[in-house]
């Protein structure tokens, strides 16, 4: 059997394409489980926008520059498959082919943007937007518009796809045994019956068996679990009814009765659904979860108090549409029978359905009523934009009474007087083959692409603050990213809102800051910044009162670190490095910077030596950048393969032969069962980074399952040790947590203001430069965020023993020898011990870069000497090991400036931290230290910030730290870097 898996790439541009994954395919053959189902029937052709993407709103400032953009490149298309999207579940007649939205957006607006399509038809702007990385609105008057859109721009889940198959295949079985079907009929009549719609004549246009039957799919589709599956089938039922009525073709309002069987519109709705899901598969590749907004509204309305549905006034990004030709379509007509099973009134659309033909004769108005109402939709549009932005008219002339009307030129004298600027009005040929059957339309050999602009004026905005409660130093970093990205110094309006006055070009900075949820344009509008969709999804309800801290993946393995993931945020942006920048961590742990960066459009490279450290790192970035359609799927196809315990005695001997007694030890004998079994489970999973990811979901379980205490931090056993755990509930508990956030996390996406990057993580030793060698671009890191280990640092291996003797089957041999050579550690052997110590008082500035630091070493270590009889072994190591710590982060800094662009930053978190010294009290100015050694390397120190230590960090202290600092460096290029340092 052929699998043709695909893989969807992030270009520069933002831009997916599928290319089939051979790397993948080969472990998915390699494996048993072979979970997309269907995939085999999967492909596509999707074509790439082909002009130039926008970096910034700057390139889109000057309308001569936009023009000469969009003049660019050839709007026929005649050579492109215009078609790819009709993988349609749903025929309608008036689309646009998607290569024209999608150049749009691609030219005229930023990842994360909202554009909207106000007359939005089957959903071709709002699809394209999504796969851009766009949020999408999209509106039109008819209810069935909606409903398609719905359909087309939603990604069935794995449980989705089941209930829908289940009801195909059920109805299919049903249509097969007439007797059956007849009898179920019968039975459910009388409460089916009120589903039938009251349409005037209906037997005249359905046979009653048709009648019957439809009425008995509604009920069936009432019944589906959830809104995306009601809305598919409902789709569906609509798809069949012209076929299945009395109706002689699509565009013939002509009755030809004919006989029908039993079943037969059973059948036909079956085969309809299972083609549609088959048809949807690879749309849903692309889809991957995002989320437009999709709602019917008459443009013709006003807005009220500054909204129009879901559109609030100053806060769409770009409006890209075709309006309906005048006097041309009735798609109130074409529709009318699917409307009216639907459970909706064609005559309530038909009243507001702009250039219908049937309405310009009735109401007997020419091209007038046609530019009365355009020019309601063109104000709406107008108040919906933000200042500067623009909005693209695809339209066609029309025809009265045999007289040519030039629409795109009279529209442009409608939107002149309403304010718009006319940007450009590019004529487009339409290529013979893809002119509309729409009589009206069918003579049109071009449409015209009409680009309006809203002029730019300054806009005043009110940012508001996360509701949580901030640190105080949270609230002066808030301040200073906002001044730091929007380089104007806000004005403040008390209860955390600040009040600025911004460029129109540079609001999109607004959705980078962190401690910064939202905010309001005046007057109206409302935006929420990517923090706040990361923390609490993308709606306005969410409140929280603490601050989230394991959005996406940050939650899913507990690690100690200094740093949280708004904190790392709020540093990128007050180092104000662009986009597309490099951030390293050269002492990355379980990766928060990593994936911070990753999420803020940086491109991140990680290093740390804890072999745990590493695997969570890249598990946490590596899985954010996989099709979460795919992670989904494969998420459920492992959990519903480890729902029932198929563990037995041999999955004990999956570990590791060296480590297979201090398992015994450590976990009673159901438990090793169980986590051998998991492990070979995982391992057959055949995405690498899921794997991964679910490898760290185990390991947070590890200690629960064990007979260590997991109340007490150092290492005790359990009394009574226990007999058995229930690894597997807690473990699925885990799987299906990542699966939520995984799920929200794609479903906010659009909302990103950046394309992410994948992060490079490497399990290496900071204090040498091959590691950087590894990991670093060509010009180098512009950006260095981190949180080294502390002095005498906590015992990081030791802590997590157990996960690595489990999860990656590290002896204990192993450990000890990796505990000792971690960068802080507190574990030294008597010759090192006494080599560091022998060289203690002749130390020199270039084996530790800082006067102070000798100061310190020498100071503990006499006290200590002279105290020797009452000291004991860990005391007595201290001068030592301080020498060890303060040479190897000398040792670090100065490999990784080998690695650093010219004017990189260079922010380090750090606290002192206190000992015992002869027989007091001593604080090791740690801090200090670290700048003198900054300086040593060529850095200037530009500020100090001071940042006070979280509760979870004192929890974890038996010296309590008293203060953490954020050291703010720059590689000053003119400075001379060591070894002629200012000493
Ligand atoms: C040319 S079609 C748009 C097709 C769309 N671009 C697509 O690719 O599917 C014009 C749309 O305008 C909608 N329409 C007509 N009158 C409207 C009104 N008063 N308010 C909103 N939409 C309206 C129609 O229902 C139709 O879907």
């Amino acid at each position: 059997m052929c699998w043709r898996i695909y893989r969807v790439l992030l270009t520069k541009s933002g831009i997916h394409a599928i290319v089939p994954d051979r790397r993948r395919l080969d472990m998915k053959l390699a494996s048993h489980a072979l979970p997309l189902p269907g995939m085999a029937a999967a492909s596509l052709n999707y074509s790439m926008p082909v002009i130039e993407p926008i970096d910034s709103l700057e390139e889109i400032r000057n309308n001569n520059q936009v023009e000469s953009r969009l003049r660019s490149i050839d709007w026929s298309f005649s050579k492109d498959d215009t078609d790819y999207l009709s993988h349609d579940i749903h025929p309608y007649p008036t689309k646009f082919i998607p290569q024209i939205p999608a150049n749009l957006i691609t030219a005229l607006s930023l990842p994360g943007e909202i554009v909207w399509d106000p007359f939005g038809g089957s959903g071709t702007t709002a699809f394209e937007a999504l796969l851009l990385g766009r949020q999408a609105i999209s509106t039109d008057a008819n209810p069935l518009a909606t409903l398609i859109s719905q359909a087309k721009c939603s990604t069935l889940s794995p449980e989705d796809l089941g209930h829908l198959q289940k009801l195909s295949s059920r109805l299919r079985a049903l249509a097969s045994n007439r007797q059956d079907a007849e009898k179920i009929l019968k039975e459910a009549w009388q409460q089916i019956s009120h589903l039938v719609p009251e349409i005037p004549n209906i037997e005249k246009w359905f046979h009653i068996r048709t009648i019957q039957e439809l009425a008995y799919l509604k009920s069936q589709i009432s019944s589906l679990p959830n809104e995306t599956c009601k809305v598919f089938a409902s789709v569906c039922l609509s798809g069949i009814i012209v076929k299945v009525s009395f109706q002689d073709g699509e565009t013939r309002y002509a009755s030809k009765p004919r006989d029908v069987d039993v079943g037969e519109t059973l059948l036909s709705f079956s085969n309809y659904l299972s083609d549609a899901l088959k048809k949807h598969e690879p749309l849903q590749l692309l889809l991957q979860y995002r989320r437009p907004i999709i709602t019917t509204l008459d443009i013709r309305e006003p807005f009220r108090k500054g909204r129009l549905g879901p559109v609030y006034s100053n806060s769409v990004d770009l409006v890209i549409t075709s309006p309906p030709y005048a006097n041309a379509t009735d798609n109130h007509l074409y529709h009318r029978f699917r409307l009216f099973w639907l459970g909706y009134r064609p005559t309530e659309f038909a009243n507001m359905e702009i250039g219908s033909h049937l309405r310009h004769q009735r109401l007997k108005r020419g091209f007038d009523l046609y530019a009365e109402e355009m020019s309601l939709a063109l104000r709406n549009i107008y108040e919906a934009l933000q200042p500067g932005r623009f909005a693209v008219l695809i339209v066609g002339d029309s025809l009265f009474d045999g007289k040519i009307i030039h629409t795109s030129e009279e529209l442009a004298n409608i939107s002149e007087q309403i304010g718009f600027e006319i940007v450009t009005d590019i004529e487009r040929p339409i290529h013979q083959s893809k002119r509309s059957f729409i009589v009206g339309a069918r003579r049109a050999r071009q449409e015209n692409i009409l680009v309006l602009r809203k002029p730019p004026r300054k806009i005043r905005v009110v940012l508001y603050p996360a509701s949580y409660k901030m640190w105080d130093y949270e609230v002066v970093l808030r301040k200073r990213e906002i001044v730091g990205l929007l380089k104007t110094a806000p004005e403040d309006e008390g209860d955390g809102r600040y009040s600025l006055e911004l460029d129109p070009f540079e609001v999109d900075r607004i959705r980078r800051l962190t401690f910064t949820h939202k905010a309001k344009f005046n007057p109206g509008s409302l935006i929420l910044t990517w923090q706040a969709i990361l923390e609490n999804g993308n709606t306005l309800k969410a409140k929280k009162n603490r601050k989230e801290p394991k959005y996406v993946t940050h939650g899913i393995h507990p690690y100690k670190g200094k740093f949280y993931p708004q904190l790392a945020k709020s540093l990128f942006n007050l180092s104000g490095v662009p986009t597309n920048s490099w951030v390293l961590d050269p002492f990355c742990g379980s990766g928060t910077v990593l994936l911070e960066a990753q999420l803020n459009g940086l491109h991140a490279a990680g290093i740390d030596m804890h072999p745990l450290a590493v695997l969570i790192a890249r598990a946490k970035t590596s899985i954010c950048q996989e099709n979460p359609y795919e992670v989904d799927f494969v998420l459920k196809d492992f959990l519903d393969e480890i729902e029932v315990d198929r563990s037995s005695p041999q999955h004990a001997e999956w570990f590791p032969p060296k480590c297979h007694e201090e398992i015994r030890s450590w976990f009673p004998p159901p438990v090793v069962q169980k986590l051998g079994w998991l492990l070979m489970e995982i391992k057959k999973v055949p995405i690498l980074a899921v794997q991964e990811a679910l490898l760290v979901c185990l390991s947070s379980i590890i200690r629960n399952v064990s007979q260590q205490d997991p109340k007490d931090l150092r290492i005790r056993r359990r009394n009574p040790p226990i007999t058995d755990a229930p690894v597997l509930e807690l473990f699925r508990q885990k799987v299906l947590e990542l699966r939520a956030r995984m799920r929200q996390f794609a479903e906010s996406v659009t909302a990103a203001p950046y394309v992410m990057k994948p992060a490079r993580v490497i399990e290496g030793d900071s204090r040498t430069e091959e590691a950087y060698a590894k990991i670093a671009p060509m010009n180098g890191f512009d950006l260095v965020v981190t949180s080294p280990p502390y002095a005498t640092a906590l015992p990081y291996i030791d802590t997590d023993r157990l996960n690595l003797l489990v999860i990656l089957g590290m002896s204990s041999s192993e450990r000890s020898s990796l505990e000792r050579k971690l960068t802080g550690s507190r574990e030294i052997r008597a010759r090192e011990r006494r080599q560091l110590e022998e060289e203690i008082p002749s130390l020199t500035i270039e084996t530790v870069g800082s006067q102070l630091a000798i100061a310190t070493i020498q100071e503990i270590w006499h006290r200590n000497v002279n105290a020797m009889v009452k000291v004991g072994f860990r005391r007595r190591n201290m001068g030592a090991l301080l020498l060890r710590y303060f040479r190897d982060m000398f040792n670090s800094f100065r490999a990784m400036d080998k690695y650093l662009a010219r004017d990189a930053q260079v922010f380090i978190v750090i606290g002192d931290n206190k000992t015992v010294a002869g027989n007091t009290i001593m604080r090791i100015p740690t801090t200090d230290i670290l700048v003198e050694q900054g300086e040593a390397v060529g850095w200037a120190l530009k500020e100090r910030i001071p940042i006070t230590v979280t509760k979870e960090n004192l929890r974890h202290s038996k010296h309590s730290i008293t203060k953490n600092t954020v050291l703010w460096f720059y590689k000053d290029s003119s400075r001379q870097a060591y070894p002629h340092h200012r000493g």
